[in-house]
């Protein structure tokens, strides 16, 4: 491939046409590594909801693009650091919970909550040592609505600036942000690059073909489904079919009557997803990290509103996992075609896939030109 036909210029120019990516941008490791430095490292990335971050010493872990983090609450407000001890560097906190310090499991290297070296046994013995030199590092950590983000850099822009609209528009659907309860958590892995899976997430037009039970659920015709970029973030939003309202679909479906009416599936780059369907209030999150270039892990949260009832919950939960499982044999597929290199470029359609369109220029944008 020429070095001219990859530059950033003439990649968005082919994008501009409708041409795709070239395959080996979802196969090959060092474009994996760039984007986890340009991509990952560079940007917001949820870490889980500020109903787990309520009291004094609240505390969650996880991952920015490979980098352990914590967030915790502390006397004045939410705060992010880097989860790695200043000594051997080994995890300080793991997992989610509560905790009056924040203690490494090597050495037992203390930290208060606002992340200063409070203690270090053998420290007496050590009179070179500074505890004030190895406080553990920030980040950057902030709450939009009831979603907890993290950006390793510790000047980073507000998380409201970038994604704060999205806001309004799920209150649109009638789900009260502000009410909804964490109801589960589950870390999954997929067989295909993360671009791979979060392409397929946004464009609807395999929903007909591919997802019976959704297509039942959801009218996913174009003139009635819509799409929309906005900056940062990109929504898809479709109404529930009357049919189903009704009872009358042909497929078996959860009781999808209730206080939401509509569907929203949001994308805020890079790697978070919000689902909404209709029926009784609900959302989902999805968060997508790669695991090398052919693989992706992630976690899954399920949110709730008042009242909402176990036998709802368990069988949006079963829609939500049959949906998944049918995009996992697409994008597994995808994969494979993507793995053997022909065709190099796909051709989309542009009224119907034009946000995925618009998620491959902000990686191209994100990433530069392309290694030789
Ligand atoms: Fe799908």
């Amino acid at each position: 491939m020429s070095q001219h036909r990859e530059s950033p210029t003439s990649l968005l120019a082919a994008l501009d046409r409708g041409e795709s990516l070239p395959a080996h941008w979802y196969t090959d490791p060092s474009i994996t590594e760039r984007e986890i430095a340009h991509v990952f490292r560079k940007n917001w990335n949820y870490i889980g909801p500020l109903s787990q971050l309520t009291a004094l010493g609240d505390y969650i872990t996880g991952y920015v693009g490979g980098v352990p983090v914590v967030v915790v609450r502390n006397e004045r407000g939410l705060a992010g650091f880097v989860n790695v001890c200043r000594h051997r560097r080994h995890e300080v906190m793991k997992g989610r919970g509560n905790a009056k310090t924040m203690q490494c499991g090597y050495h037992a290297w203390t930290y208060d909550l606002g992340g200063a070296l409070r203690r270090v046994p053998r420290s007496a013995a050590e009179p070179g040592l500074r505890l004030d030199d190895f406080p553990l590092l920030p980040i950057s950590a902030e709450a939009l609505g009831p979603f907890v983000f993290v950006h390793l850099d510790a000047d980073a822009s507000p998380v409201q600036a970038l994604y704060g609209p999205i806001l309004d528009i799920i209150a649109g659907s009638g789900v009260v942000l502000d009410t909804l309860q964490p109801y589960s958590r589950e870390e999954w892995r997929s067989h295909a690059n993360w671009k791979t899976m979060l392409e397929n997430y946004l464009e609807c037009y395999h929903c007909a073909v591919a997802h019976p039970g959704f297509n039942a659920a959801i009218d996913v015709r174009p003139d009635v489904y819509k799409l929309a970029t906005h900056g940062m973030f990109s929504s898809q939003t479709g109404q529930v079919r009357a049919a189903a309202l009704q009872g009358k679909s042909k497929v078996k479906l959860y009781d999808v009557a209730g206080a939401v009416t509509q569907s929203q599936y949001h994308f805020l780059w890079p790697n978070m997803t919000i689902n909404i369907n209709p029926g009784f209030p609900n959302l989902s999150v999805d968060v997508w990290v790669p695991d090398g270039p052919n693989a992706t892990k992630g976690f899954s949260e399920q949110f709730f509103g008042p009242g909402v009832g176990e036998e709802f919950a368990q069988a949006l939960i079963a829609f939500n996992k049959q949906v998944a499982k049918e995009d996992d044999i697409l994008t597994d597929s995808v994969q494979r075609g993507l793995l053997g290199g022909l065709p190099d470029r796909g051709r989309f359609m542009t009224n119907s896939e034009h946000l995925v369109i618009h998620f491959q220029k902000m990686i191209v944008n994100a990433l530069g030109s392309s290694p030789q």
